[in-house]
């Protein structure tokens, strides 16, 4: 493994040992010495509180430091070419997290550079929220097999990353999005790929309860994404019936959890009830992804 640019890329023993890697970065008090002297440098095109705060800390905490690029501020966003700023970053740094719109742009980057590159975002990809959300499952339910997560919502970047971790280990995915917001079918045909090698099921459907039924896990994301901003009126009306409510929560098994990447709309793609109650562990999932992190900074970059 040397950079995380999309979950795809990874195998089954990378995710097993990124979560205990993750395990005990999450118990340690000794941690300045994994990074000690090493730099990460940040580029974030779009906004970020989680991403950005996580991984700046995190770098601090094993000893390192971030460098925060607004792609505003350095040459990239006056025109320099992705394949120079890798390369010009590589004699410098030791690692580079980057969240941008096109997946492509983290793959050219990645080519480029002779240092990892982690993706910390993209239109197609979140695979640092999928990879935290899984240690959090784990961590809630003692094992990642056997379970079923719905997803509920836009067939997104989160959408993307959910189908390609959950069928990784082995656990059931149902997707449910309105007809013209599936996730991508390139997505879908990997995911089911991998469903089969490890012994899961992927659902694509269009109805919430359907995909709410008998769930463990239930997970929704933002009807419109960064990027999608100016569909967001629009986008209103066509996922009204998107929403995780207590309804929607009283279909799945009893000990079901409320899952969200953050940040969150209340009203729209979840209920203050849902969101705020008990079954929510979206604090513990905001929690989870600095320790992941730090997992994901200590295999590519020690
Ligand atoms: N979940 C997540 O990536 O949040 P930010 O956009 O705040 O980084
Ligand atoms: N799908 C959302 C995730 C934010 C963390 C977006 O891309 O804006």
């Amino acid at each position: 493994m040397e950079n995380l640019l999309t979950i795809k890329d990874l195998s089954l023993a990378d995710i097993k040992e990124l979560l205990m890697i993750t395990e005990k970065l999450k118990q340690e008090k000794d941690r300045e010495l994994y990074l000690k002297g090493k730099s990460l440098g940040m580029i974030f095109a779009k906004s970020s509180t989680r991403t950005r705060v996580s991984f700046e800390t995190g770098i601090y905490q094993l000893g390192g430091q971030g460098i925060f690029l607004s792609s505003q501020d350095i040459q990239l966003g006056r025109g320099e070419s992705i394949a120079d700023t890798a390369k010009v970053l590589s004699r410098y740094i030791d690692g580079v997290m980057i969240r941008t719109f096109d997946q492509h742009e983290v793959e050219k980057l990645a080519t480029a550079s002779s240092i990892p590159i982690i993706n910390g975002l993209t239109d197609k990809y979140h695979p640092c929220q999928a990879l935290a959300d899984l240690f959090t499952i784990k961590e809630k339910k003692g094992k990642l097999n056997e379970l079923k997560l719905a997803y509920v919502g836009d067939g997104n970047n989160m959408a993307h990353s959910l189908l390609l971790a959950a069928t990784k280990v082995g656990m059931d995915i149902a997707v449910a999005t309105p007809q013209d917001y599936a996730p991508q079918n390139e997505v879908v045909k990997i995911a089911k790929r991998f469903a089969q090698q490890n012994g899961s099921q992927v659902e694509l459907l269009t109805d919430v309860k359907e995909a709410a039924k008998s769930a463990d896990v239930i997970y929704t994301d933002v009807w419109a994404s960064m990027g999608d901003e100016d569909e967001a009126e629009e986008r209103k009306l066509k996922f009204a019936d998107y929403q995780v409510n207590q309804e929607i929560m009283d279909l799945a098994n009893e000990e079901v959890i409320f899952m969200h990447c953050l940040p969150a709309h209340r009203g729209e793609e979840v209920t203050a009830d849902v969101i705020d109650s008990r079954q929510s562990v979206v604090f513990d999932q905001a929690e989870n992804r600095l320790h992941l992190q730090k997992g994901v900074m200590v295999k590519l970059m020690a």
